[in-house]
């Protein structure tokens, strides 16, 4: 018989999200008559805007003529994306990343995990906790942890715990290690990293050698102006960094699929013989050889969010959801609960009421409320007691969601 790859069953156990979606639907076939909300998963509900929409259209229209017919594309992402990401999100806030050192993809899920391909598996890994679990999962599944422990810990990952007294911002890890995952605006707390925290991770990875994956898939909820959207604000990030954005929350592409990473070109690694390798040159051939990049009609979407028209229009969206999780923050701080995050991130981060257990609270919101959100403790052992809500949903949806939470509590 085939011989399966035995890491994957140290996985707890289902995907977390697809976990949730399971106990909704036994809920909703029990209840049939229950008008349920979701505010788990953060899945965008908005349509795509107009300009994205056009720019869509007369891609599929190029794509039906024969004189501009498209067939593969390079794996990298086509250099209108690539030219017009580098110009808009980096170097016009002054940041020096070029288009040759984006690679765009099918979503920053994916090259969060893909990314694993291209590193050695003795190197000591930081997760925070809490965190989006798939940084865990993708390391399990590489093999790079031991069994997980009671507490779904797993061995051999260094666990950064984030908490009320830290504001959920880890502090540095008190030993070294080779590689550190983070993702600001955080996903699941919404909490943000200031200029001074990012640049200690700066100065902690240039000292110890270590590479930073930085997650900024939600920088685009940023509002306020002094908080990095970017690693490479901080100087020194290019030789220690790699940066995933993605285009699913800012303009609605979560069924669409695009994201993005970068690779800054000076960004080195070492092979077991001690020898400095290009990481950049890695993950082009890693894409070249796995992947055959994001569709023509997708990228032409993606393109137009930097024209002035859609940049508007992706404002719209954005501040569309965040006055949703600014309801819900209001609306929760009211009746007493603790939340945290949800001003510069579409994720509101609660403390459960009367010490209830993350899944206990999900449990009483189902089936009380008919609401959905995402226990705490499916981002770690540090997130029991906690609850996450997420900010995507339609107004109508958020303002009775909120009403049947504060009926329950
Ligand atoms: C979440 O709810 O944490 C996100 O939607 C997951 C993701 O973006 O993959």
């Amino acid at each position: 018989m085939v011989q399966i790859n035995q890491h994957y069953l140290k996985l707890k156990a289902g995907y977390l999200f697809p976990e949730i979606g399971r106990r909704v639907t036994a809920f909703a076939q029990a209840n049939p008559s229950a008008k349920i909300i979701r505010l788990g998963i953060g899945d965008v509900t908005e349509p795509l805007t107009p300009s994205i929409v056009a720019a869509m259209h007369a891609a599929v229209d190029e794509m039906a003529k024969r004189d501009s017919f498209k067939g593969y594309g390079p794996e990298q992402g086509y250099a209108f994306l690539r030219e017009a990401v580098a110009q808009h999100d980096f170097q016009s806030r002054g940041v020096d990343v070029s288009a040759d050192e984006i690679f765009i993809s099918d979503g920053s899920k994916c090259d969060t995990g893909n990314i694993l391909d291209i590193f050695g598996s003795d190197n000591r890994i930081a997760i925070s906790d809490p965190v989006y679990p798939v940084y865990v999962d993708t390391n399990v599944m590489a093999g790079h942890t031991g069994p997980a422990d009671e507490s779904g810990r797993f061995g051999g990952l260094v666990y950064l715990v984030g908490n009320e007294a830290n504001g959920f911002v880890p502090d540095l890890p008190t030993e070294r290690v080779d590689m550190i995952y983070l993702c600001y605006p955080n996903n699941p707390t919404g909490t943000v990293a200031s200029r001074e925290t990012l640049a200690r991770w700066v100065e902690y990875a240039r000292q110890n050698k270590s590479l930073i994956l930085f997650d900024a898939a939600y920088e685009a909820f940023i509002s306020d102006p002094s908080i990095p959207h970017s690693i490479f604000e901080i100087p020194g990030a290019k030789d220690v960094a790699i940066e995933f954005r993605s285009f699913s929350k800012s303009i609605g592409f979560t069924g669409v699929r695009c994201g993005l990473t970068v690779v800054p070109k000076q960004l080195m690694g070492t092979a077991p013989g001690g020898e400095s390798v290009s990481i950049h040159q890695l993950w082009n051939r890693r894409q070249s050889t796995k992947f055959n990049g994001a569709s023509y009609v997708v990228q032409k979407g993606a393109a137009a969010a930097y024209t002035d028209q859609g940049k508007a229009e992706m404002r719209g969206l954005v501040d569309f959801y965040m006055t949703n999780a600014r309801l819900l923050r209001e609306g929760l701080g009211r009746v007493g609960i603790r939340v945290f995050g949800g001003v510069n991130a579409p994720y509101v981060w609660i403390k459960t009421p009367n010490n209830l257990g993350s899944w206990e609270f999900f449990d009483l919101l189902l089936s009380k409320a008919n609401v959905v959100g995402t226990p705490g403790s499916g981002f770690g052992a540090a997130g029991e007691g906690y609850f996450r809500l997420s900010a995507f949903n339609s107004r109508a949806n958020v303002e009775e969601a909120l009403e049947r939470i504060q009926k329950v509590l």
